[in-house]
C-alpha cells in the first residue's frame, strides 16, 4: 500500500558507508521520514556510487548495505509507504546511464565542482577513472529513471541536480520529437475537451508570447488535472507548452530543507571520517560516556570559569534537542558559571539516550531476522524496477532502439 501521489515523486539515495550517525539523521534521514507521507518516495542505497570511489575494497559492501537499511527502518522509514531499494538491483539505472553518456559533453562532467574537490581530498585513492568522472551522470540516471520531480539533497549535491536538468533538457531536445508531432498534439488538445481545449490554447499562447510563468503553471495543472488522458498525450501536451516536443525525461528540482548543524564530539562537523560520531543505534552507555567527554568551550577550564555557549558544540546539540526553557537555563548557567558542563550536558544526554533507545527498539526485529531485510529489498527493488522499466521503454523508443 503506497501513498497515492499527492505532492509528486521524490527520489533520493545514500551511499552505503556503514552505520549511520546523528549527523546523517538530522542532515537527511529525518527529513525523508517526513517526506514519505507527503510524496511518492523512492529511496535507494547507492552501492554503485560507492564503487566510484571505493572500488578497491568491496568486501564489506553487503554488510554496509544491510546496516544502512536497518538504520533507515530504525529511523522510521516505512517500506509499506516508501519504496526502499538497492541501486544495483535495478539495472535500468545502468542502462540509462550508458545512454545518457552518449549525449553528455565531457566538459559538463569536468566542471562539476565535486570532481576536482574530491580528487584533491581523497588523495590516497586513484580517482582518475572513467567511473569517477561519470559519477554525477550516474546520479542523473538515478533521478531521471524515475522521472522524479523532487530530489531532497544537501547543498553539496545541488550541482548534480543541475547537471541532471541539463541532461534531461538535452535528451528531450534530441529525441523528444515525433515525426507527426504537430498532428498528434492537435488531437491531444482536442481530447482535453470543450472549455479546457480553449483554455489550454490561451495559456500556451500567453506563455509563449510573454513568458508568463503563471500561465505555464496553470496550463500544466490543467493538463495534470484531466485524468482520462493517456500518458503519451499528457506528455505531448506538456512538451508542447514549451515548444520542445515531448518531454520524455522531466527536469527535477533540488529540494533543499533547512537542517541543523550537528557537531561531532570534537566540535568539528559530525562525520565518520573524523571518528567523532554518535551512531543511530549506539549503545546508551557509550552515548553517555561519549557525551560526557565531549568538547566544550575551552574557556571553562575550571568549574568556576564562565563560558560562552556560542563557542561550545554542546550548545548546537541544545538547539536540536532542548526546549527554549532548557536552553535559557543552559545559556545563563554557562555565562554565570552557575552550572557545570556536565550538568549542562545532562538534558542533551537524556534526549539522545531516549532517541537511540527508540531506534534500537525499532531495529531489533530486523537484526534478529535478517531475512526481513532481504524481503524488503526484493520487494522494493521489484517495485522500483517496474517504474524504471517504463521509462526505459520510452527512452529506447525515442532513441529508435529495440523495445521489449
Ligand atoms: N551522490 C549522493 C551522495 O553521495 C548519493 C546519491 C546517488 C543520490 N544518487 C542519488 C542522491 C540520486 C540523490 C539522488 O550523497
Ligand atoms: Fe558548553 Fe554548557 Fe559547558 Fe557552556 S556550560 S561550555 S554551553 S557545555
Amino acid at each position: 500500500m503506497s501513498t497515492p501521489n499527492p505532492g509528486g515523486r521524490v527520489l533520493s539515495g545514500m551511499r552505503p558507508t556503514g552505520r549511520l550517525h546523528l549527523g546523517n539523521y538530522h542532515g537527511a534521514l529525518r527529513n525523508w521520514v517526513r517526506l514519505q507521507y507527503e510524496y511518492e518516495c523512492y529511496f535507494f542505497i547507492a552501492d554503485w556510487h560507492m564503487l566510484t570511489t571505493g572500488y578497491a575494497d568491496t568486501a564489506a559492501l553487503p554488510h554496509y548495505v544491510h546496516e544502512v537499511l536497518i538504520d533507515w527502518l530504525a529511523a522510521g522509514l516505512n517500506p509499506g509507504v516508501a519504496t526502499l531499494f538497492v541501486q544495483s538491483h535495478v539495472p535500468e539505472h545502468a542502462e540509462l546511464h550508458l545512454l545518457l553518456s552518449m549525449i553528455t559533453p565531457l566538459s559538463w562532467l569536468e566542471r562539476v565542482p565535486s570532481y576536482k574537490d574530491q580528487q584533491e581530498q581523497l588523495k590516497d585513492q586513484d580517482l582518475t577513472t572513467y567511473g569517477f568522472l561519470g559519477y554525477p551522470l550516474l546520479q542523473s540516471a538515478d533521478i531521471l529513471v524515475y522521472r522524479a520531480q523532487h530530489v531532497p539533497v544537501g547543498e553539496d549535491q545541488v550541482a548534480h541536480v543541475e547537471l541532471t536538468r541539463e541532461t534531461a533538457r538535452r535528451f528531450n531536445h534530441l529525441y523528444g520529437r515525433e515525426p507527426d508531432f504537430e498532428e498528434k498534439v492537435e488531437r491531444a488538445v482536442k481530447a482535453l475537451g470543450g472549455r479546457n481545449t480553449t483554455l489550454y490554447r490561451q495559456l500556451r499562447r500567453k506563455y509563449q508570447e510573454s513568458g508568463d510563468h503563471e500561465a505555464l503553471e496553470r496550463a500544466r495543472a490543467l493538463v495534470q488535472g484531466v485524468s482520462r488522458l493517456t500518458v503519451a498525450d499528457r506528455d505531448r501536451l506538456l512538451g508542447n507548452l514549451e515548444g520542445t516536443g515531448v518531454t520524455i525525461l522531466p527536469e527535477p528540482q533540488a529540494l533543499l530543507t533547512e537542517t541543523p548543524k550537528v557537531p561531532g564530539l570534537d566540535g568539528r562537523k559530525m562525520s565518520k571520517s573524523y571518528g567523532n560520531t554518535i551512531e543511530l543505534r549506539e549503545d546508551p552507555q557509550a552515548v553517555m560516556r561519549k557525551l560526557r567527554a565531549m568538547q566544550t568551550d575551552p574557556a571553562r577550564a575550571r568549574r568556576t570559569d564562565a563560558g560562552e555557549p556560542t563557542r561550545c558544540p554542546v550548545w548546537d546539540l541544545h538547539q536540536i534537542y532542548s526546549s527554549e526553557e532548557v536552553r535559557r537555563w543552559a545559556a545563563e548557567g554557562c555565562r554565570s558559571a552557575g552550572i557545570g558542563c556536565l550538568e549542562c550536558k545532562q538534558p542533551v544526554i537524556d534526549k539522545i539516550v531516549e532517541e537511540v533507545t527508540a531506534m534500537r527498539g525499532r531495529a531489533q526485529e530486523y537484526t534478529e531476522n535478517p531475512e526481513l531485510l532481504r524481503d524488503i529489498i526484493a520487494e522494493g527493488s521489484e517495485k522500483a524496477r517496474d517504474t524504471a522499466r517504463e521509462t526505459l521503454e520510452e527512452v529506447r523508443r525515442a532513441m529508435h532502439l529495440r523495445t521489449d
